[in-house]
């Protein structure tokens, strides 16, 4: 079936929308030029976050992500959460919605954990043939996020980046490339996050994260409440020197900080992107 790209408007630097920063973009409109909403955190019924999720899109293009898809999980498909998620996408019309490479649970248990998939030929198979149904079921491409990890299985056959190009090519969906995930990754595993950044297929990246995390020198835990630091900087830099302009946006979920704080932090990830794309001219 043909997929629309209705994404094509999102452009720049966009934030997370949290709850704390509501009143902030009602009240004071200030320049972020788009907004990715948690969507779950939308997928009740009536109240305080629909009224300002509605009054705040008036303003804002929006990108919507996920957390609860478990596309990885060897569990039927959530269908009562795909008809929500797709409710959903009709009242926010998001320019693209994501979910992450990873499942959450099995029979049923939701562990609330991101959890990394084998990266073997079965588990390729199992998830293309999943991609393919949500796919078909929301009418469009979905993006789909690389997670951090902490631990490797045995039965690894590839190499993360290739597992991940390789998805993206055989489900044909796109990417959402995490730069702090790829750097905590690299630091728990020992291999060379460049290499990560260039094994990507650039055409089928459409989003960046950026966030912080916890540096305890022998590991580095994913927290997302603490500023980008130096070496993901750097890393940006580098990927963008390579994939070009990207939609890049901050993930902060814990400790957040004044909205003010956020939207400098924006300013030195369009600093770094302008470097990069000036370096690669
Ligand atoms: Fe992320």
């Amino acid at each position: 079936m043909q997929h629309t790209h209705p994404g094509a408007t999102i452009k720049g630097f966009g934030l997370g929308l949290r709850t704390d920063h509501y009143r902030d973009f009602v009240e004071r409109k200030p320049a972020v030029d788009w907004l990715e909403i948690i969507s779950e955190n939308y997928m009740v019924p009536g109240g305080k976050p629909l009224h300002f999720l509605d009054t705040i899109r008036r303003d804002y293009p929006m990108v919507m992500h996920g957390v609860s898809l478990s596309i990885g999980s060897t569990d039927p498909l959530n269908t009562d959460y795909l008809r929500e998620l797709k409710a959903l996408i009709a009242r926010v019309q998001p320019g693209w919605v994501s979910d992450h490479i990873c499942w959450t649970g099995v029979d049923h248990h939701n562990l609330h954990d991101l959890l990394p998939m084998p990266y073997t030929e079965a588990s390729l198979r199992h998830l293309v043939g999943r991609i393919g149904q949500v796919q078909e079921f929301l009418g469009r491409r979905i993006l789909l996020e690389n997670v951090s990890s902490y631990v490797t299985y045995a039965a690894d056959e590839m190499a993360e980046w290739e597992f991940v190009a390789e998805l993206a090519r055989r489900a044909d969906c796109e990417l959402l490339f995490d730069v702090n995930n790829v750097y905590v990754s690299a630091r728990n595993h020992g291999f060379d996050p460049r290499v990560y950044v260039d094994a990507m297929p650039v055409g089928r990246v459409r989003q960046i994260h950026l966030a912080g995390h916890e540096d305890h020198g022998d590991f580095v835990i994913d927290t997302h409440d603490h500023p980008v630091r130096d070496e993901v900087w750097e890393l940006y830099r580098y990927t963008i020197a390579r994939m070009g302009a990207m939609p890049t946006m901050i993930e902060r979920d814990d400790d957040i900080p004044p909205l003010d704080e956020l939207i400098a932090e924006l300013a030195q990830a369009r600093l770094v992107a302008d470097a990069a794309l000036r370096e690669a001219a």
